[in-house]
């Protein structure tokens, strides 16, 4: 299980680094598609200039100097250029209003303004001091937070004062009469050559786009999870295959294939920890059998391996039967056998030989009995595996002398 859990934390923190970095990108995202917009809206504004400075004043000029318009003339909405920019911003924010879009906003902000909706505010002030005294160049940039909205500002310089602008904005006298009669001649006018008198301010509200990246974001964040979800669980389980399977080749790794009981390597292992387990106190007693099949070649000889084998599956079935939880049989070799008996003293184990002696009594095959030899030992403090394997070995070889079909005990020295 607990490997299942470092998983779950491994995937957990992969999940929070990906959502962060994500999120970082979607906000990103939503400043890249402010910048388009502010992008296209500054094309658009360069348009119109461009515009409305060679295509329609000259128009306008031709007409007085073919004394078809009079001298005199100046209407602000065919010869300003900021008067017309600021009424078509005007009019485009009622539209974008009207169809519930994000609005942007816009606004020229001059220290000696002519029209007093031009007029700058203390953090515009600044800004024109700073672009006049060279602290900023070419244009100012910030996302900024008004009232929970986050917006992105964008400031530009309008063109410093040039000869041409001095004829309407230096000394009134030089201003057309018409423009004098309508600003007055005051607002607007004694501006030095060279100054920058204006700056452009446009500001674009962030929440459209940053709206539009938490979508996305929520969705790749979601598909994100999913993936991590399945991949999660399509290592569990094959993680939880690999572990039956290893289950199961360490279970036939220690089980004898013929008779099912366990194998030569699984007696090691298991006499080995039953060794240290009383040495730690873990066991109060422990001992050992070993048994043959007396004269088993001989009937391999007469009636072939598959009775031989037929034998050796009988015995492991008939002893199973008959042991108790306490003891473990082992088929260590050929036609020989173990047995490890856990808290079980010398006399006890004798006492399981002979049941096993007395119910293969009434075991026949081909009309014959089948006897075994036993040599049975406890363990004692001094012994180690191989000394204990030794002595049951020794005890086993006894019985065989002593005529076979008995048990006989090693004796301690
Ligand atoms: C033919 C006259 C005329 C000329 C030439 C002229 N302007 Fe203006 N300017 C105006 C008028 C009129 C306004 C006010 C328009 C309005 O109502 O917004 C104005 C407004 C402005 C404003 C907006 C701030 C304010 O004062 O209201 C700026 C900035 C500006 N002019 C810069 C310039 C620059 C720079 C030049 C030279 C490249 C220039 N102007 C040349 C007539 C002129």
């Amino acid at each position: 299980m607990n490997k299942y859990f470092g998983l779950v934390i491994i995937f957990f923190a992969v999940f929070i680094l990906i959502a962060s970095v994500l999120k970082e990108r979607s906000q990103g995202f939503a400043i890249y598609a402010s910048n388009q917009r502010l992008n296209y809206i500054l094309t658009n504004h360069q348009a119109l200039h461009s515009y409305i400075e060679n295509i329609q004043k000259p128009v306008i000029y031709r007409l007085k100097s073919e004394k078809k318009l009079y001298e005199d003339f100046f209407d602000p909405k065919v010869l300003s250029f900021t008067y017309i920019a600021r009424n078509i911003h005007t009019i485009e924010s009622a539209i974008l209003k009207e169809s519930n879009e994000s609005l942007k906003y816009y606004k020229l902000a001059s220290l000696n303004p002519r029209n007093q909706l031009n007029r700058a505010n203390e953090f515009e002030k600044t800004l024109i001091e700073q672009f006049n005294s060279k602290k900023l160049k070419e244009e100012y940039k910030e996302i900024i937070e008004e009232n929970g909205t986050q917006y992105l500002l964008f400031i530009k310089p309008v063109t410093a004062n040039q000869p041409s602008c001095m004829k309407c904005h230096g000394d009134p006298k030089d201003a057309p009469k018409e423009l004098v009669t309508q600003y007055g001649d005051k607002n607007g006018f004694y501006e030095k050559l060279h100054f920058i008198r204006a700056i452009i301010s446009i500001k674009i509200p962030l929440q459209k786009e940053l709206d539009v990246a938490k979508r996305y974001y929520n969705i790749v964040l979601l598909i994100v999870f999913l993936a991590l979800l399945l991949i999660y669980l399509i290592i569990y389980v094959f993680m939880q295959k690999i572990d039956k399977k290893n289950e199961t080749l360490e279970r036939l790794a220690n089980i004898d294939q013929l008779t099912g009981c366990y194998n030569r390597r699984s007696f090691h292992k298991d006499l080995t920890q039953s060794i240290k387990m009383c040495e730690d106190g873990g066991l109060h007693a422990l001992s050992l059998a070993t048994f043959d099949i007396d004269h088993f070649k001989s009937f391999n000889d007469r009636y072939g391996h598959p009775t031989g084998d037929k034998i050796l599956e009988d015995i492991v079935a008939l002893v199973k039967k008959i042991q108790s939880p306490r003891e473990r049989l082992y088929r260590v070799g050929g036609e020989e056998f173990m047995v490890i008996y856990h808290n079980t003293t010398l006399e006890k184990a004798i006492g399981s030989c002979q049941e096993i002696q007395k119910s293969l009594k009434e075991y026949q095959i081909h009309g014959e009995n089948i006897t075994l030899s036993f040599g049975v030992c406890q363990y004692q403090p001094q012994d180690d595996y191989s000394l204990l394997y030794k002595k049951v070995d020794n005890a086993l070889y006894l019985a065989k002398e002593n005529g076979r079909d008995t048990i006989e005990q090693c004796n301690n020295y």
